[in-house]
C-alpha cells in the first residue's frame, strides 16, 4: 500500500494497524456463499455471511475480488469519497448491463469531475415544484389502471405495479398524453424491457463478465433502443415546435431547458439527451414497482398494520404511510447492494483495498443488523411511525455523492399510487408463509409470487 493509503484519506490509520484482503474470511466458491446462492436464495446467503463476519471477500473465477462490507463506518467512508479513489460508475460497467444500454457516454458522465456537474444539471426536475407538478398525472394514471384490475381473486400486485409504474414514468418522463404517441413510447419500451429481461442478455451478460465487460452482439437490444430513441427524437422535434407556454412539466420539457441552459457546446447534446431518457425510463419504473409489489406483500400479512393504515388515510394522514413503505424498503430492498471500483489502492477505514477490487456495501444485511434495530427481522412500521429512518441504518437509495437521483421522486410516487389505490381497494388479509425473496435478472429482489394479493372493492 504504502504512499496510496495516505494519498487517498478516506480515514486515517497507521499502516501496521492496516486489515488486508488477505486476513479477511474468504468463503470458498463452493459454499453456500457461492454467487449463484446470492441470486437464487439472497437471504439464505445474508445469513451465512452474517456468521463470517463484517467484512468478506468474494473471489468468483473471471470476475473481480468483491469485498462486502455490513459495517456502517464502512458504508459512510464509502459513500462520502469523493477523492477518485472509488467510482460508481465503473462499477457498474464492470457488473451490471448499463453500459451496454445506456452507452459509453452517459455511463462517463456518472463518475469523475463530469457527475457534480451533471447532477447540478438535471437535479431540479427531481424535487420540490417539479415534484409536484407530476402529482396529478400519477393520481389519473392509477385511477385508470385500477379499474382494469380483476377482484376477489388473487393477482400479482407487482404485475399491475410494473404496468401502472410503467404509465407513470411515461407520464413524468414524457408527458405523452396524446394515445398514438403514447402507444408508441409504450411499445418501445415494452420491446426494451423484454430484451433486457431476455435469456439471450442474461447469457451476453454472464460473458461480459468473463470477457471483463465486453460485450457479445444483440441485435435484439439494439433494435429495442433504436426503436426508443426514434420515439424520443420525436418528442423532441414536436417539444421544439411548441410554443414555450404549451410545454408540459415532464422531465424531457425539462431537460430540453437544461439543454438550451448548457449551451451548443455543452455536454447535454441530442445523443446524451436519448440516453439520459432512456436511463430515466428504466430506472424509473422497475424498482418503484418492485417496491410497491413488497409494500402489498407485507401488508396483507400484517392486517394490524392495514387497518392502522387505513384509520390515518381515512383522516388525510399520510405520515404512516411513509411509514409503510420505509419499513418495507428498509426489510426487503429492492436492490440488496450498492457498489463501488477501487480505482487506486486506498483504504476504507482499517481496510487495505487494492485498485481493482470492487467494494459492497451490503445493504440489506446493514438494515437488518440487530445492533440498529429492535428485532429487526419483522415488519414493524411503528419504528418510523414517530421519526424518519436513520440513513446509518437505512440505506435503500444508497447514498452521498451517487444517493439515488430518483430517490424523492419514487417516495412520492409509492405514496401517491398506494393512496389513490386503497381509496376504492382494500386489500384482502392473507395468512399464507411470507414470499420468497428471489433476485431477478434485473438484479432486483422480487416476491417470489410477485406479490400475490387480493384486491376487493372499497364500499
Ligand atoms: C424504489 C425505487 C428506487 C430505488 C430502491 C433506487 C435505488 C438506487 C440506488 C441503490 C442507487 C445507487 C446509489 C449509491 O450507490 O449511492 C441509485 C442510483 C440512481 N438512481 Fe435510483 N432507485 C430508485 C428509483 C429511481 C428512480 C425513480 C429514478 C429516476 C427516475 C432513479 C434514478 C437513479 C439514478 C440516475 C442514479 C445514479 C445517481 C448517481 O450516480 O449520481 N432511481 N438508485
Amino acid at each position: 500500500m504504502g504512499a496510496h493509503a495516505v494519498d487517498n484519506a478516506l480515514g486515517g490509520v497507521e499502516p501496521e494497524k492496516l486489515t488486508t484482503l488477505d486476513s479477511l474470511p474468504r468463503p470458498p466458491i463452493h459454499s453456500l456463499f457461492g454467487w449463484g446462492v446470492f441470486w437464487t436464495m439472497p437471504e439464505v446467503a445474508r445469513r451465512h455471511m452474517a456468521k463470517l463476519g463484517e467484512r468478506v471477500v468474494v473471489d468468483i473465477p473471471f470476475m473481480p475480488t468483491m469485498v462486502f462490507t455490513t459495517s456502517v463506518q464502512d458504508a459512510r467512508a464509502i459513500f462520502l469519497e469523493r477523492g477518485g479513489a472509488l467510482e460508481f460508475n465503473d462499477a457498474l460497467r464492470r457488473l451490471s448491463p448499463h453500459e451496454r444500454v445506456l452507452g459509453k457516454d452517459l455511463i462517463d458522465a456518472f463518475g469523475g469531475g463530469q457527475h457534480d456537474q451533471v447532477r447540478r444539471l438535471v437535479m431540479p426536475a427531481f424535487k420540490g415544484r417539479a415534484l409536484r407538478g407530476y402529482e396529478r398525472a400519477m393520481v389519473e394514471a392509477t385511477r385508470m389502471r385500477l379499474e382494469t384490475w380483476e377482484l376477489d381473486k388473487p393477482v400479482s400486485f407487482y404485475r399491475l405495479m410494473k404496468d401502472l409504474a410503467r404509465d407513470v414514468i411515461m407520464s413524468v418522463v414524457f408527458g405523452v398524453t396524446e394515445p398514438e404517441r403514447r402507444a408508441a413510447l409504450e411499445d418501445a419500451l415494452i420491446e426494451l424491457d423484454t430484451a433486457i429481461g431476455s435469456a439471450g442478455m442474461m447469457g451476453r451478460y454472464f460473458a461480459s463478465m468473463v470477457m471483463k465487460g465486453k460485450w457479445l452482439p444483440f441485435k435484439a437490444l439494439d433494435a429495442a433502443i433504436a426503436k426508443v430513441d426514434e420515439v424520443v427524437a420525436r418528442e423532441v422535434e414536436f417539444r421544439r415546435a411548441t410554443p414555450a407556454e404549451d410545454k408540459g412539466e415532464d422531465c424531457l420539457s425539462m431537460f430540453l431547458m437544461f439543454q438550451q441552459q448548457d449551451g451548443e457546446d455543452g455536454f447535454f447534446d441530442d445523443q446524451i439527451l436519448k440516453a439520459f431518457m432512456r436511463m430515466l425510463l428504466l430506472a424509473g419504473y422497475e424498482t418503484t414497482a418492485t417496491t410497491l409489489g413488497w409494500v402489498a406483500e407485507r401488508l396483507v400479512r400484517h392486517p394490524k398494520v392495514m387497518e392502522k393504515l387505513d384509520e390515518t388515510l381515512a383522516v388525510g394522514d399520510e405520515t404512516y404511510l411513509e411509514a409503510v413503505i420505509a419499513e418495507a424498503m428498509r426489510v426487503r430492498p429492492a436492490l440488496p447492494i450498492t457498489i463501488r471500483a477501487v480505482e487506486k489502492d486506498c483504504r476504507i477505514n482499517d481496510l487495505a483495498l487494492p485498485a481493482g477490487t470492487i467494494i459492497v456495501v451490503y445493504v440489506n444485511a446493514i438494515q437488518k443488523a440487530a445492533h440498529a434495530h429492535a428485532d429487526p427481522e419483522r415488519f414493524d412500521p411503528e419504528r418510523f411511525a414517530e421519526r424518519r429512518p436513520d440513513p446509518m441504518h437505512w440505506m435503500p437509495f444508497g447514498g452521498g455523492a451517487h444517493f439515488c437521483l430518483g430517490a424523492q421522486l419514487s417516495l412520492m410516487e409509492s405514496r401517491v399510487l398506494l393512496r389513490t389505490i386503497l381509496e376504492r381497494r382494500r386489500f384482502a388479509p392473507d395468512n399464507s408463509p411470507d414470499e420468497r425473496q428471489v433476485q431477478h435478472r434485473s438484479l432486483m429482489t422480487l416476491p417470489g409470487k410477485g406479490a400475490r394479493v387480493t384486491l376487493l372493492k372499497r364500499d
